[in-house]
């Protein structure tokens, strides 16, 4: 009989993922579910021949080149891969991937339920409520932000921000986008491309931020470009918390400048900048996006589908490196 492969899983997966994993591997779990730093990483890997490790984990070119030899895949369960320095891996011959498909509704949900959370004020009608602030119906209390038939701009026409536009069409939003290049036709769907990202913002008065974290999109919307928003608007971010300058969104939400955010992604999560959770125009949600059972399973299994082909001698379906 042959020996199962080890693997080193970084963080507890879903139970289903876990069966999975049990029964085509020898698998290092982590049963407390503690983040591991890179010291951790380095000293589990030890006889290991592959990574699955979430985006709670740092894979910085330092870490990458400690790993043991024997380290030939890392299987990330996200599709976003920031957490990852692609290229070390890619330098140490490593084959790194990603969960591309599977999460794209359940995160385009969680962007819509920020855009409505936030416009509706859901959170402050629902702590009233549980308060035993509630004094009944009036015909001023928490009015919000009006949605259907407004304009959203969509920055990042990908997978999800194709499903957060396809969500808006049924509130007869009219979307607007960004995106490195413009869609084809039938991809746009009546969506009205900006080549200019700085031009397309006093058209929003709805903004959802859908494209990846890298040092280019760091501090995306800053001050100055949520000066170019009309007054009011209301903005969803459901990609990585780093690609919002935090200082000037906070001041922008205090100022009225912004009605409200919804956000579902935070700078240094968990630890998220304090200051959030006393504005009430803040809907906040902790990094739900993919958070569905079949989400969550499904991303799993993409992972153990990588890995049984890496370890097959063929080519991983969602390889990055
Ligand atoms: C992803 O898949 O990138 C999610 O945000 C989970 O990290």
């Amino acid at each position: 009989m042959t020996e199962k492969p080890r693997v080193l899983v970084t963080r507890r997966m879903p139970p289903a993922v876990t069966d999975r994993l049990e029964r085509d591997y020898d698998a290092r779990l982590n049963e407390t579910d503690e983040v591991y730093d890179g010291e951790r990483l380095v000293s589990l890997a030890e006889g290991c021949r592959a990574i699955l490790c979430c985006s709670s984990e740092k894979l910085t070119a330092e870490v990458i080149g400690r790993l043991p030899d024997s380290i030939g895949a890392i299987a990330t369960f996200s599709v976003g891969y920031e957490h990852i320095d692609v290229e070390a891996a890619r330098a140490r011959g490593m084959r790194v991937t990603n969960t591309p498909d599977v999460l794209t509704d359940s995160t385009a949900d969680i962007a819509f339920l920020c855009l409505l959370g936030a416009a509706r004020r859901a959170w402050e009608g629902e702590k009233m409520l549980r308060d035993g602030d509630w004094v009944g119906w009036s015909t001023t209390q928490l009015l919000g932000v009006h949605v259907t038939g407004k304009r959203l701009g969509i920055f990042g026409m990908g997978r999800i921000g194709r499903a957060v536009a396809r969500r808006a069409r049924g509130f007869d939003m009219e979307v607007h986008y960004h995106n490195r290049r413009r869609l084809d036709a039938d991809e746009e769907a009546g969506a009205i491309y900006h080549a200019d990202a700085d031009e397309m913002l006093a058209h929003c008065q709805f903004v959802s931020l859908n494209f990846p974290a890298s040092p280019e999109t760091e501090n995306f919307l800053n001050a100055e470009r949520i000066a170019r928003l009309p007054d009011g608007a209301v903005v969803v971010n459901s990609a990585r918390g780093t690609v919002v300058d935090d200082d000037a969104l906070i001041a922008a939400l205090k100022s009225g400048k912004l009605a409200a955010a919804g956000l579902d992604v935070y700078r240094g999560e968990p630890k998220l900048d304090p200051r959030y959770r006393e504005l009430p125009n803040a809907f906040l949600l902790p990094h739900m996006g993919s958070a569905t059972v079949e989400t969550r399973d499904a991303m799993g299994f993409k992972c153990l589908d990588n890995l049984d082909a890496f370890f097959a001698g063929q080519e991983p379906p969602d390889a990055l490196a």
